[in-house]
């Protein structure tokens, strides 16, 4: 086995034990690893680390990924205490507390920003880069697993890398990775990417077998997350886009086969795909982040000619069936470094159609992606800012209302903002859409509240704009400066917006 996933000679000596490994990572490092959403993550370095600080180590590090990771990383290093900082994005309940209780620094940054950050020196010298591999060519360089994040620029740029060997990982993952990392200004070119299926770059990470100082084999999976059942406000939520898409089509803003999609993570996207799988739809192309089972579905049926993204995040089932049929699906996925799958120049050149999930919207168009009641956070920004500022149409979908409808998502200010009026096109919910292109503030809240808003909450959304119009009379945008917040704030009070 070694033999065949360690193919650099040279560098079969410096196969050790998860334990010597970890000792490379020291106190106060900055650790950049592999990762993103759970899937293609280091797992016994990290397990190691953590035991060996349980046991009294002292070592704490400030830890970059691609973005969300497993339960290994995140959630085992948290409980061991080794995380200082954290970056540039998490979903894992452990490291949320700690975020939201002062234990965890957390930089919440826009995924295509990392990499650049990394080599522009924003974040520091790079101590250690830590990633999953299914193999290691002649040469020495990493060929990824089921996602390619950061790994490319932390490799580049970190003193020295550690190797994870994943043998859960299939070896026919090798020929779907597309790396390519770009030049930093004044010397970068444009990203040679015109269509979706473009490949551009390389199938593996080049790497100095120099800089390799260990090599783990390990054979733990990929803790990948369940997909909830659709619901029917999921399913209504895609049926309202679809619907809007379709009528783009029909007035020739969109072509048949609509431009490159972008699709959230979650729930709410896998049912926008679901309900694209059962449209009229053909032909379409997946320019996107993250690859979830309802992809496989699209590719299945030959509704997607191509997906491209940086990450696979199927379910168990959807992973078992991936790696079934892996010949099939390699000829359709292409993964590529987050820097190039969130890129805004490319985003913008293919005319992508960005689809993704928000928190809260407020009835002017801003939109809060990433904290509960403005104070606490969730999971982060992600790659949303990346496509929204850059998408042909920046469409997001919520839910009317959370909570067993105690929270109205359609609030008259939102308590963070993550996404502005300028950069937000559709807003989509189970009640209907809000289409806010060439509408004034007043009128996109007119747009908002009518065709968004929960029917418990519309009476008291119009009572709060029609009282900011007359108390203002009629400014750009009328609020209730003292008041824009009564809504979450009688949630944080009584535990409901609703007025008892
Ligand atoms: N106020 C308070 N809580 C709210 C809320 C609101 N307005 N709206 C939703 N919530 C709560 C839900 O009740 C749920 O709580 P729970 O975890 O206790 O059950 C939680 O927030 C998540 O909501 P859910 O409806 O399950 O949505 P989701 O799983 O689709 O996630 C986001 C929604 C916004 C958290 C998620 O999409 C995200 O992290 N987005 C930012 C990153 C991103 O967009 N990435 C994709 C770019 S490619």
């Amino acid at each position: 086995m070694e033999q065949e996933r360690i193919r650099c000679k040279k560098l079969l000596d410096r196969v050790m034990t998860s334990d010597e490994a970890a000792l490379l990572i020291k106190d106060g490092m900055n650790v950049g690893t592999s990762g993103f959403t759970p899937c293609g993550y280091p797992k016994a370095v990290p397990l190691a680390l953590a035991r060996q600080a349980k046991e009294g180590r002292k070592v704490q590090i400030n830890l970059m990924t691609g973005a969300s990771v497993g339960v290994e990383l995140d959630g085992e290093l948290t409980e061991a205490g080794v995380i200082a900082k954290r970056l540039p994005y998490q979903t894992n309940k452990s490291i949320r507390s700690a975020i939201n209780d002062g234990r965890v620094d957390y930089i919440d940054q826009h995924l295509s920003h990392t990499p650049q950050f990394v080599r522009y020196g924003f974040q520091g010298n790079l101590d250690v880069a830590l990633v999953e591999a299914c193999a290691i060519t002649e040469d020495g360089n990493i060929v990824p697993t089921t996602s390619v994040g950061n790994s490319p620029t932390f490799v580049q740029e970190a003193d020295i890398v550690i190797v994870e060997v994943n043998t859960s990982q299939p070896l026919k993952l090798e020929g779907m990775h597309d790396i390519y990392i770009p030049q930093d200004p004044p010397n970068r070119e444009p990203i040679p990417i015109v269509k979706p299926g473009d490949r551009i770059g390389t199938t593996y990470i080049p790497c100095d077998p120099e800089k390799i100082k260990a090599i783990v084999i390990t054979d733990i999976t990929d803790k990948v997350r369940p997909l909830a059942p659709l619901d029917d406000v999921s399913r209504q939520m895609a049926s309202n886009l679809i619907e809007f898409l379709k009528s783009e089509v029909k007035v020739g803003r969109l072509p048949e086969n609509l431009l490159p999609l972008q699709s959230g993570v979650g729930n709410v996207a896998n049912a926008v795909l679901a309900g694209l799988l059962e449209s009229d739809f053909e032909n379409l192309t997946f320019y996107s982040e993250v690859i979830q089972d309802a992809a496989f579905d699209m590719i299945d049926t030959g509704k997607f000619a191509v997906c491209s993204g940086t990450s696979l995040t199927p379910s168990e089932e959807g992973l078992k069936r991936f790696k079934d049929k892996i010949d099939f699906y390699s000829k359709k996925i292409i993964l590529r470094p987050q820097e190039i799958s969130n890129n805004p120049e490319v985003a913008r050149r293919l005319g992508v159609i960005s689809m993704n999930t928000a928190i809260e919207v407020d009835i002017y168009g801003h939109a809060n992606s990433t904290h509960i009641m403005g104070t606490k956070m969730m999971n982060g920004i992600g790659g949303s800012g990346d496509f929204t500022r850059n998408a042909y149409l920046s469409i997001f979908l919520t839910q009317s209302t959370a909570k067993n409808d105690d929270i109205s998502c359609v609030v008259p200010m939102v308590s963070h903002v993550d996404h502005t009026e300028h950069d937000i096109s559709v807003i989509v919910t189970e009640q209907g859409v809000a289409d806010l292109r060439n509408k004034s503030a007043r009128e996109r809240a007119v747009e908002i509240i009518n065709n968004c808003a929960h029917p418990d909450y519309k009476p008291m959304l119009q009572e709060y704009y029609d009282e900011a119009l007359k108390k203002t009379k009629n400014d750009h945008t009328p609020h209730l400066i003292g008041y824009s917040h009564e809504m979450h704030k009688r949630f944080l009070e009584t535990g409901s917006m609703k007025v008892k």
